[in-house]
């Protein structure tokens, strides 16, 4: 059955060009368009007036049509929430990486039953505000049995899915940190690689530091796994220089960046993936996308979706906060977002629209995509199609 979607009033294709690499091109948007989808992927793209025949039609009204979201940093399988610590922070406390170990504790209490429906719940939220494909990390288990679970449960969901053992030392090796750093590399590597793509480190005061981080990639990478890095988020550190150093996809957060960090991100293919979310629901300050854009690093724009730092599953948000906070324009934050997110997972067939694509789209109730924008807060996808299907409304 195929299907076209004509009278789109701007079609965003992101297309590839024809004699480049595999994967998304620049921002590219056209208006007047129309897109056929067949067999789950993007068949045609072209003038609506030029538009084939198709067994299936909807009329876009001028609407604007864009890639989905490719949410390229989140953390979806724990259990509990922390509110009340949100609420303390809004009253003055700083934030600190400490919460997480009350994640931790909720997470290993919990069956797998309540981590798998919290899980579909957030992934039901995501896909409802456009996001198609996202990856999703452990780190709320710290045990062999609960970070095994973690990537088994995310990967009924998702391919993306990260083993991040190495979030935080866990309470009971708080004497013992080369121990933890030890079953982290080892015996809880070997249970979650099977389930896993990536593997993250936090590599920040008060997590791991840098030999010890090195270390968690090194063995990640010798189990199969390609690395991504959380760097550089709550102070200057030497997270992304290790991104770099060991060719990892991404470095997550990059609030505070030197010369050097920026140098070494601009001349690799390391992607620097920014967390607006994360600084809105921290008050710290946001990092600085344009000095990132200027050097020619490539961007993507992520939720972090978790219970701590940042509970929200809303890319629009993050792109409103990308444009507002970010000064990044209304094209550069779309594209960091779809395209940006692809590569931040090193994927070819998302994240645009270009002729073979997954079809993988968005219509919006707008006649464009700067409204996601000029209109936050709004809740403006009018429909998501996931490999060609419509996803519930
Ligand atoms: O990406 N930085 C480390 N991990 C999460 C925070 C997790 C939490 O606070 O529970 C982050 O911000
Ligand atoms: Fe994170």
């Amino acid at each position: 059955m195929s299907l076209l979607i004509t009278n789109i009033g701007e079609l965003v294709t992101n297309a590839p060009a024809d004699d480049g690499p595999p994967g998304p091109g620049p921002f590219t948007s056209f208006a007047d368009m129309a897109l056929v989808i067949d067999a789950g992927k993007v068949a045609w793209t072209g003038p609506a007036a030029r538009a084939p025949a198709a067994d299936q039609v909807v009329d876009a009204a001028g609407r604007a049509v864009l890639p989905g979201f490719v949410d390229s940093h989140a953390h979806l399988v724990f259990a509990g929430e922390r509110g009340a610590e949100f609420a303390a922070r809004m009253a003055g406390t700083p934030y600190a990486a400490g919460g997480i170990r009350s994640t931790v504790a909720a997470t290993r209490a919990a069956t797998d039953e309540q981590l798998s429906a919290n899980l579909r719940a957030l992934a039901a939220e995501m896909l409802a505000q456009g996001t198609t494909t996202f990856e999703c990390k452990s780190g709320y288990g710290l045990t062999v049995r609960d970070e095994a679970r973690s990537v088994a449960l995310a990967a009924e969901f998702t391919p993306e899915v990260t083993y991040l053992g190495a979030h935080v030392i866990p309470p009971e090796f708080a004497a013992d940190p080369d121990g933890y750093v030890e079953l982290a590399c080892g015996p809880m590597l070997d249970a979650c690689a099977p389930q896993a793509r990536w593997v993250d480190v936090f590599c920040e005061r008060g997590a791991f530091g840098p030999d010890e981080a090195s270390a968690v990639l090194a063995a990640g990478a010798a189990a199969g796994l390609r690395p991504r890095v959380h760097a550089n988020q709550l102070g200057p550190g030497p997270g992304v220089q290790l991104a770099v150093r060991h060719g990892a996809a991404s470095a997550d957060h990059c609030t505070y960046l030197d010369d050097a960090d920026v140098d070494a991100l601009a001349s690799s293919a390391t992607v620097a993936t920014l967390l607006p979310g994360v600084e809105f629901s921290t008050r710290h300050p946001y990092p600085d996308a344009r000095r990132l854009l200027s050097a020619g690093v490539t961007v993507a724009i992520a939720t972090d979706c978790n219970p701590g730092s940042c509970f929200t599953s809303s890319m629009p948000l993050c792109i409103a906060l990308a444009v507002r906070e970010m000064l990044m324009t209304t094209q550069e934050a779309l594209w960091a977002a779809t395209a940006g997110g692809a590569h931040a997972l090193r994927r070819t067939d998302v994240g645009h629209l270009g002729i073979g694509a997954r079809a993988d789209l968005i219509m919006l109730s707008a006649p464009s995509h700067a409204y996601l924008a000029y209109r936050p807060g709004v809740p403006l996808i009018a429909a998501v199609w996931a490999a060609g299907e419509l996803a519930p409304a």
